[in-house]
């Protein structure tokens, strides 16, 4: 069990409405610099998406950029485990500075064997399922995880369309965790821009990655970082059912 500070995302009130910058849209070839203009534009935590070209069709980083990246931010790393056997690379996650790791059910590692290891790290762990998934297939774990990942769009690639039809998912799965004992987070990934997370949010959402959006937008990070901040906070606090 770790004896270090707890930067996992368990830090963070369930009801608190967050950004999280997925690095999968920075400058792959300037990530630390990138990441030190979003911690100054003011985003919560960052994203990271990894994928092995088994579970989706593209790769994208393993545990050695996630090290080269750790020292350039405190603040929590939120790993997106989109492989088929995360079980395999839990330890070396952790290890490169991960605080958080988020595992798919449609992977082919046993759920709950995969949670514990995780918090066995002291690390926060989350349970992400695709756009085309029922999400009745999370409910068993919900008393074991601490973040629902919902996508919003077929995970592999930034930049694609927000998927409207997964929104009655959301609002289901925050249906069953305002009905738990226990703070979980509802974090949505994908085609999330300043219209397509107001819908989330008040379908019952909180935590939002938003790659394009803060990395390729036209304003620059920190402009496209507070218009999102502002578009999120005109609405009020997250939707409870
Ligand atoms: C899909 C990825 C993306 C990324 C954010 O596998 O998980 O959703 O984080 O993508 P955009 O650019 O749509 O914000
Ligand atoms: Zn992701």
């Amino acid at each position: 069990m770790s004896t270090e500070p707890d930067n996992s995302l368990k830090q963070f009130a369930p009801d608190r409405v967050l950004i999280c910058p997925s690095i999968l849209a920075a400058d792959f070839g300037n990530l630390a610099s990138d990441i030190k203009v979003a911690e100054l534009a003011g985003v919560d935590f960052f994203h990271i998406d990894v994928m092995d070209g088994h579970f989706v069709p593209n790769i994208s980083l393993g545990p050695g950029i996630v090290n080269a990246i750790r020292p350039s931010t405190d603040l929590p790393f939120d790993v997106h485990l989109m492989i088929s056997h995360p079980a395999k690379f839990i330890d070396a996650f952790v290890a490169a500075g991960a605080d958080h790791i988020t595992i798919h059910i449609e992977a082919e590692d046993p759920v709950e064997e995969v949670i514990g290891q995780i918090h066995s790290h002291g690390c926060s762990a989350g349970l992400s399922f695709r756009p085309d998934t029922d999400p009745s297939r999370v409910r068993p774990y919900l008393d074991t995880i601490d973040l629902v990942l919902a996508m919003t769009v077929e995970p592999g690639f930034g930049g694609q369309s927000f998927r409207h039809d997964v929104v009655p998912k959301i609002t289901q799965v925050r249906g069953w965790l305002d009905d738990m004992e226990r703070d979980i987070h509802l974090q949505i990934d994908g085609g999330v821009n300043n219209e397509t997370a107001i819908v989330a949010l008040h379908a019952g959402a909180n935590l939002f990655v938003a790659g394009t959006t803060i990395f390729k937008s036209p304003l620059g990070v920190n402009a496209a970082t507070k218009a999102l901040r502002d578009a999120l906070t005109s609405q009020g606090t997250v939707e409870t059912s």
